[in-house]
């Protein structure tokens, strides 16, 4: 099934000037990008962003460095979107993302790890909505 996954290049990965090899990963493995805006997050935008995350002890780092710079929203087009695009960023920690993934690349550690991307269709619809409203 054709999706539309949300994906974020995070201010780690803007900082180090990665934006570019990152959007060619994202195009050679046959994404399609639909919207793409850069910008710098509000903390009341993040705080909503991870809500998930908010009784989690590394909740208050995680939007601080969201926020810390500017980062790249997408929003990516695919067969079996949310899985593929999760697949290419690679595991949550870098040191355990897979070979050839964007993580294992470009990632830093846990927190600074290049990339985001929604886990589940219905949060993919929730935080494409959150970034670029009805479409
Ligand atoms: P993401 O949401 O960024 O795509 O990453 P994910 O699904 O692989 O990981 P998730 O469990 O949703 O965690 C969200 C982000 O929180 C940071 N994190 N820090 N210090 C820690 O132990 C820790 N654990 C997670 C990571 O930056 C992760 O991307
Ligand atoms: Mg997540």
């Amino acid at each position: 099934m054709i999706e539309q996954t949300l994906g974020l290049i995070k201010p780690d990965a803007v900082a180090a000037g990665k934006t570019g090899d990152i959007i060619k990963m994202i195009e050679e493995n046959g994404f399609i990008i639909d919207r793409l805006e850069k910008g710098i997050l509000k903390k009341e935008h993040a705080e909503n962003f991870y809500e998930i995350h908010k009784e989690k002890p590394f909740f208050g780092e995680l939007v601080e460095f969201i926020t810390s710079g500017p980062l790249i929203v997408l929003a990516l087009r695919k067969d079996n979107a949310v899985e593929e695009w999760r697949k290419l960023m690679g595991a949550t920690d870098p040191q355990k993302a897979a070979d050839g993934s964007i993580r294992k690349k470009y990632g830093t550690n846990i927190g600074k790890n290049a990339v985001h991307g929604s886990d589940s269709l219905e949060n993919a619809k929730k935080e494409l909505m959150l970034f670029f409203g009805e479409q």
